[in-house]
Order: C-alpha cells, then structure tokens, then sequence
C-alpha cells in the first residue's frame, strides 16, 4: 500500500508514522510527503529519510477546488491508496473526499465532537474541561465530523498550560495514529454508519 502525509507544519505526527514504518509497525511505502507551506518542517523531515518532499503553493492555483484536483493528481501519479492528514491546515474539497472517500485519515487534538476546528487543544482549555484528549478519524465533507477510529483520553491539570497539554497530546497521537494506519492496511476497520468497528472486514 502506498501512502501519502499531507501537513503544514512540525510533523512530529510524520515523524511517528515514518519511525512505526522502520520498525515495521506500519507494513506500507511512504511515497510522498505534500504540504502547503514552504516552510513546514514536516518537508525537512521527509528529505532526512529520503522520502519525496513536495511543496504545492495553494498561490499558484485559481482556488480551492483547482488546489485539491493538483494534489489528487500528484497522488495518482505515485499510486497513492490512502492519504494522511497529520496537521493539514485546509479542510478538503469535497471533490477530494470523494476520490479518496474511506482512505482519508485525520488526527484530531481534543475528544470529538467536542472542540473541532483550529486550537483543538485552547479551546478544550478555555472551556475548562478535565479530561481531553486524541481522535483518530475518517475525514468526510465537515470540518473533523467523520466516522471516529480511534479516541484516548489525557487528563488535564490544574496547571497546564496549551503548551504542557498538547505536549501529553502528542505523545498519545505518536502511538496512536500508527496503530490506527496499520488497522486499516490489514483491512481491520469495518464501518457501520458512523460506527467504525475493529475486526475483519
Ligand atoms: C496535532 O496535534 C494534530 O492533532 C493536529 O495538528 C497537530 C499536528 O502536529 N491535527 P504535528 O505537526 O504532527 O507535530
């Protein structure tokens, strides 16, 4: 299976999916890492592992939806059969939805449905919940609506700050975006409705 990560920035998430690959804990070829930013470091980290590191300036096309047929393109071109979101900062035309439609993965930094959007992580802060945490999901046309994967809980303490808690956010994501990748490559998650259940297919 061929994968493809689309991020905008850190990509300390691609990091862990390119690390569960060397140890074998994702069974797939990283063909291409794409981003929207010049500068996202995820690019860099793609070309410290000899992985293709392609930057589409959203600049270059007339819109939106001529923005995602570009990259639809690209992934054709390399055979892409499931697409990464880790840190994309643009939500998906509903064009590229339906090319890719049940091989769009997203990793979200708050329990959905609770606080979707940007700054999952302040919002869940501001809002001044206990408990907060990571989803894994399927993308579908909303903005972070579709069919839940996988979900862990974190607690939040009195003293955190948006820093310290996204910090013990990722360390969940780390763990749990690759396991969710490799589910689905061994054809594992069975959807029913919005129900995602693992078992065979
Ligand atoms: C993660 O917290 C993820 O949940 C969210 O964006 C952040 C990306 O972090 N979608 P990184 O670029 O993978 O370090």
């Amino acid at each position: 299976m061929n994968l493809a990560v689309l991020a905008s920035g850190y990509g300390s998430n691609l990091q862990a999916i390119i690390n569960a690959i060397h140890k074998g804990e994702i069974r797939a070829n990283l063909a291409v890492v794409i981003s929207d930013r010049e500068d996202a470091y995820a690019l860099q980290r793609a070309k410290d592992h000899g992985i293709e590191a392609l930057f589409l300036n959203p600049r270059d096309y007339p819109g939106r939806d001529a923005y995602d047929r570009g990259i639809i393109e690209q992934l054709r071109l390399r055979g892409v059969d499931l697409v990464i979101l880790a840190g994309f900062m643009r939500l998906l035309t509903p064009r590229f939805v339906a090319e890719f439609r049940g091989k769009i993965m997203n990793i979200h930094p708050s329990l959905l449905p609770a606080f979707p959007g940007l700054e999952g992580v302040k919002q869940a802060l501001d809002y001044g919940v206990k408990v907060s945490g990571c989803t894994v999901h399927f993308v579908d046309e909303g903005l972070d609506t579709g069919p839940i994967i996988l979900q862990e809980a974190v607690p939040v303490f009195d003293n955190d700050t948006e820093e310290t808690l996204h910090q013990r956010i990722h360390a969940v994501e780390h763990r749990l975006y690759p396991r969710a990748i490799q589910l689905l490559i061994e054809g594992k998650l069975r959807l029913e409705g919005r129900r995602c259940f693992l078992g065979a297919t």
